[in-house]
């Protein structure tokens, strides 16, 4: 398989960031945000417009290079996409990709997209954690994408909001707060049938675009670029709605487990029929006041959500440590140098509940650190040396690690 020559420039990826950078507080004014608070940008810009910022990340470095992200890009547990548009036809393919499967570097207007990067490099990682100015149960992931000289994916719109930071190169993007969205038949990917550019600007490192749900757009690259996209999710109300009422029916199922004697549906009152095959209205009528039953209050509704948006990635898959550390082993290693949460974790909490990676537990007893620990992902060695009195919490977070859920943060 041919190696891909290294030229990716040098001071890319080259400071490998593992302690976790705390999100900005939000009444800070930011450079990320055009020097704008968290909070001033959240009521004027997030949902309702878009904002250009330039040089919201000075001398930023792309987090991986050209070369790791094409190394990514081949590894079954990644999501990568190919997007050509060669001769004026649009094709996507659907990765991994071997290095020598990717069009060459001279071939123009190619483009890979590599998504949930933050997943497997802990350097993406933290540059998702700067935009935790934004719940976590909004954030969805970082896609980086390569393109060659003339490369994207053409115009279109997404669904969600989104941060265009551009970290490698330069890219030409054109935007628009068109209404008309429809899309041109027969492209195997979703581009639109007639972009109307409204604004233009030319991207170069540190610089980026914010996008609100539904703005049309098209990032052109000029020369060879990285782009990198923070993404959130915004699952759809009838997406909400199914899985709460997989959440009610497991609930349902456990609740009848539990009970000696489940209530049955009963029809002691049905008369013979004539008519074997036809539905009873009655039945209708009698399961209709059955379903009338089915109650949810905001509890159920908070677990299902703590449930489900901290539920890891279908592709997600722990890596616990090969050889553990013993309890004992484990605390001394804490005390020196912290602990932090893998980054593939996902922990929520509420006021009596905590979600870690799909599974609710109570938050009684654990509130003085947990809280602490889900909002900046870590905890110092000095916090953890005045918890580790308590064996329950050492016992819980020795499990955790077991589990590689948590991580004991090497020196850095
Ligand atoms: C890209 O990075 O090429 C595409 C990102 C987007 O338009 O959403
Ligand atoms: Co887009």
């Amino acid at each position: 398989m041919p190696k891909r020559p290294l030229d990716h420039p040098a001071h890319a990826a080259s400071t490998r960031i593992s302690s976790p950078v705390l999100p900005p507080s939000p009444d800070v004014p930011t450079p990320l945000l055009g020097n704008l608070t968290p909070s001033q940008f959240m009521r004027r810009y997030w949902q309702k417009k878009p904002l250009l910022i330039r040089q919201a990340i000075p001398n930023v470095a792309a987090p991986l290079s050209r070369d790791e992200l094409f190394e990514l890009a081949d590894q079954d547990e990644v999501e990568a996409r190919l997007i050509t548009h060669f001769r004026n036809k649009w094709q996507l393919e659907h990765g991994p990709f071997a290095a020598d499967e990717l069009p060459s570097l001279k071939q123009r207007a190619w483009t890979l997209l590599v998504q949930g990067v933050d997943l497997h490099d802990d350097r993406a990682r933290a540059l998702l954690d700067r935009f935790r100015f934004v719940p976590d149960a909004r954030l969805d992931d970082l896609m980086i994408s390569y393109a060659s000289d003339g490369g994207g994916v053409g115009p279109h719109f997404d669904s969600y909001d989104v941060f265009l930071l551009q970290v490698h190169g330069k890219r030409r993007w054109r935007i628009s707060a068109q209404r008309d969205l429809s899309l041109r038949p027969g492209v195997p990917l979703k581009v639109l049938q007639n972009f109307e550019p409204e604004e233009e600007w030319v991207l170069e490192p540190g610089d980026m675009l914010y996008l609100p749900p539904h703005i049309a757009h098209d990032g052109v690259a000029e020369g060879e670029c990285m782009t990198c996209s923070i993404g959130f999710r915004a699952p759809s109300s009838s997406e909400l709605t199914a899985q709460f009422l997989y959440h009610l029916a497991e609930r349902g199922e456990s609740d009848d487990r539990e009970e000696r004697a489940p209530k049955l549906y009963r029809d002691p009152q049905q008369p013979a029929v004539a008519h074997p095959a036809e539905l009873p209205a009655a039945l209708v009528e009698r399961v209709g006041a059955i379903l009338a039953q089915v109650r949810w209050n905001e509890k159920d509704i908070a677990s299902f959500l703590g449930a489900y948006l901290s539920e890891p990635k279908p592709s997600v898959v722990f890596d616990p440590p090969e050889q553990p550390l013993n309890e004992a082993r484990f605390i001394q290693r804490a005390s020196n140098f912290g602990l932090r949460l893998d980054r593939k974790s996902v922990l929520l909490y509420n006021s009596r509940f905590f979600f870690l990676n799909g599974e609710e537990n109570r938050l009684a007893g654990l509130k003085k650190w947990l809280i602490e620990f889900a909002d900046s992902r870590c905890l110092s060695a000095k916090r953890f040396v005045t918890l580790s009195d308590d064996s329950s919490v050492t016992a819980l977070l020795h499990e955790w690690y077991r589990a590689g859920w948590i991580q004991v943060d090497e020196p850095v």
